[in-house]
């Protein structure tokens, strides 16, 4: 985490698959002084379907913790938060979740999103937050949310999150949409997915799910990779997958949007 003091950012959002349930990565997610957003994958629920292992997580993070929620950061972010813990695939609430926060149906799902949106600050960006992408953006094993470990590909993105996106766009716009889940890199070497992509309504939708997450240089140096967003006004300027050297320096980058490019 000493990197972040690096590099800076005036937020950190985590998309979850932090671990498989460790408390020891939670504290320390905690000590980190930059303000910090945090939505739980799939592998945080830790096999433990009394839900006590996600519910020590959620405990630990207190206000980090983000799931069907919105957070306003500084007066200068809507911070929405989606279902947490999900595995893509249209709709499945694990044991795990539901030992948390009862038995909630697809419908109750996107009804929480919607609800938890109508409190968003009109004249700031919003940032939509969740551990799959939704569906409909594609169903190739390449596509940003496509099932790509078995025949037939097809679309893995959560319909929950899908519907209530199109809700919440017919009265503002959602600047960023922002998972993880399906990594870059396909199994049975299909090569790498597109991780990048802008609907007709102008919301991005960025996967920052490049696994691993560190990787050596030919030198031998650790470099480790993040998502990096910014914005100008109110409005999306920069997004990219940057990999940084331990002493903060942007040692590779790939840039997926620059204000202008659409
Ligand atoms: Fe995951």
């Amino acid at each position: 985490m000493r990197i972040l003091s690096l590099i800076k950012p005036d937020i950190v959002l985590f998309i979850g698959d932090i671990s498989d349930g460790s408390i020891k990565i939670i504290k320390k997610i905690n000590l980190i002084k930059i303000p910090t957003f945090v939505i739980l994958g799939n592998h945080d629920r830790g096999k433990d379907s009394t839900g006590e292992t996600l519910l020590k997580q959620i405990r630990v993070l207190q206000e980090k913790y983000c799931a069907w929620d919105l957070k306003i950061f500084n007066n200068q972010l809507n911070i929405l938060s989606a279902r947490p813990c999900s595995s893509g695939g249209g709709y499945y609430l694990s044991n795990e979740v539901k030992a948390v926060y009862g038995p909630i149906s697809e419908q109750e799902s996107v009804n929480k999103i919607i609800k938890s949106s109508e409190k968003n600050i009109r004249e700031l960006p919003l940032v939509l937050m969740s551990h799959a992408g939704p569906s409909g953006l594609g169903s190739d094993s390449t596509s940003i949310c496509g099932k790509d470990w078995k025949e037939p590909s097809c679309d893995w993105g959560d319909r929950d999150l899908a519907v209530a996106i199109s809700e919440i766009q017919k009265k503002r716009k959602i600047d960023l949409v922002i998972f993880g889940h399906m990594h870059n890199r396909l199994k049975r070497n299909q090569g790498l997915r597109n991780m990048f992509k802008i609907d007709k309504e102008g919301t991005a939708y960025l996967n920052s799910a490049i696994v691993p997450r560190y990787k050596k240089n030919i030198e031998g140096e650790l470099l480790v990779n993040f998502s990096w967003v910014e914005f100008v006004d109110s409005e999306i300027s920069h997004i990219s997958h940057r990999w940084y050297s331990e002493s903060g320096e942007i040692s590779e980058e790939e840039i997926l949007f620059r204000n202008g490019d659409f």
